[in-house]
């Protein structure tokens, strides 16, 4: 499969150019609003409109097709657009001025990806968002409503779930297909007799985030309340990020090494053997925190260079002993017919220990990962955004 680019769709933007310069392999436009943005010859010419399918809009251009010293012999900016006529094969490629604005990679990058998340602490206990099942099902400005907080702030309950083993997936595929793991595209969380994790005991689950041990832990996790009568069993939550944050800000030694250090994860039973080292945190090119990994039970035997063993603990105690804070943590019983759905790579949740004998407790879960998530959130912001 080939990645897909789209081509220029003309934005109500209309900035006009002041000047072009040329140099050996970029031209640079002066913009009227004095801003000026500098555009390599070898990345106009491999975003030339012509160089995507027209229905797909894939890229079917071959970059090798042109030599590296490719370059415009004449160059001509209209109204709406700029016209290059270039050195090799005749080739004419028009840009409109307006895409050329909106691409202008001569921003600070840090400017140009900025994340739509916001932290959260304990406070977050008087606002989580809510969202009904009935308008979520049926209506896609709901949905997409619904999706925009979950996005922003990792966590959130969807009130009036039907008492039904299929309520759950038929919500999680709203938004996508769901993520199988080795522990089914489903999962019940119910104490059982012989288990094969502790989620499916009665003991107190401490916070972490789902499957670590997998290449991408899964994405966004929907956990459906069918029943919660027992004494104990109330869940917990603390938005990840915004322990990240306070780490970084107060003990940056520690952030970097949780954020540069990988450690492994690992979950085994009769049949699978599923491994893999991560660091705690995630921080993406641009300085954004996107990710937490921590799971205290399925980290497995630390095996870091010497010389950072003893380090690290400190930087991993650090950031353990902030999870505690209970200035970062919320705690709500669920109730049967509620839903909460949250960013397994972000918000690490828990649960209090719960008496068997005392009522039934039953969850049903699911995930659905990160990219369609988005995805489907970038679909409905063009109808409903
Ligand atoms: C899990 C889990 C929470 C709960 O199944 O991964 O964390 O409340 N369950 O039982
Ligand atoms: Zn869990």
């Amino acid at each position: 499969m080939t990645a897909s680019v789209s081509q220029p769709t003309p934005s109500l933007l209309q900035q006009k150019v002041v000047s072009v310069q040329q140099a050996e392999h970029s031209l640079t436009l002066e913009w009227e609003t004095g801003e000026s943005a500098q555009y390599h010859y070898l990345w106009l010419r491999d975003n030339c409109a012509s160089a995507f399918h027209p229905e797909t809009q894939e890229r079917d251009f071959d970059l090798l097709s042109v030599t590296e010293d490719i370059h415009p012999l004449r160059i001509q900016v209209n109204d709406t657009s700029l016209d290059i006529v270039w050195s090799e094969g005749g080739h004419k490629s028009t840009f409109l001025l307006s895409w050329l604005y909106e691409h202008n990679y001569s921003r600070p990058t840090r400017a140009r990806h900025t994340s739509s998340y916001q932290s959260w602490d304990s406070s977050f206990i008087q606002r989580i968002p809510r969202a009904n099942y009935a308008s979520v099902i049926s209506d896609d400005a709901a949905l997409y409503h619904w999706m925009v907080e979950l996005d922003k702030l990792g966590l959130t309950i969807v009130e009036g779930m039907p008492d039904t083993a299929e309520s759950m997936a038929a919500l999680a595929t709203r938004v996508d297909y769901l993520r199988q793991t080795n522990f089914g595209t489903t999962f019940d969380v119910v104490s059982v007799a012989s288990p094969i994790n502790l989620a499916y005991t009665s003991i107190s689950l401490p916070l972490h985030t789902d499957l670590p041990n997998q290449e991408t832990p899964p994405g966004y996790q929907f956990l459906h309340c069918l029943a919660n009568e027992c004494e104990g069993g109330e869940s917990r939550f603390v938005d990840g990020l915004r322990v990240a944050e306070a780490l970084r800000e107060q003990c940056p030694d520690h952030f970097k090494l949780l954020s540069e250090q990988v450690i492994p994860f690992r979950y085994h039973d009769q049949e699978h053997d599923i491994r893999q080292h991560h660091s705690v945190i995630n921080v993406d090119d641009f300085g954004n925190i996107i990710e937490v990994k921590y799971n205290a039970h399925i980290a497995t035997v630390f095996d870091l260079p010497a010389e950072v063993m003893h380090d690290y603990y400190l930087a991993y105690r650090s950031f353990m002993a902030r999870l505690r804070d209970e200035r970062f943590e919320i705690e709500l019983k669920l109730q049967a017919g509620q839903m909460v759905v949250f960013d397994n790579r972000r918000v690490l949740h828990g649960r209090n220990k719960f008496a068997d004998t005392s009522g039934r407790r039953h969850l049903h879960g699911c995930y659905v990962d990160r990219s369609e998530f988005k995805s489907r959130l970038r679909v409905l912001a063009q109808k409903h955004g």
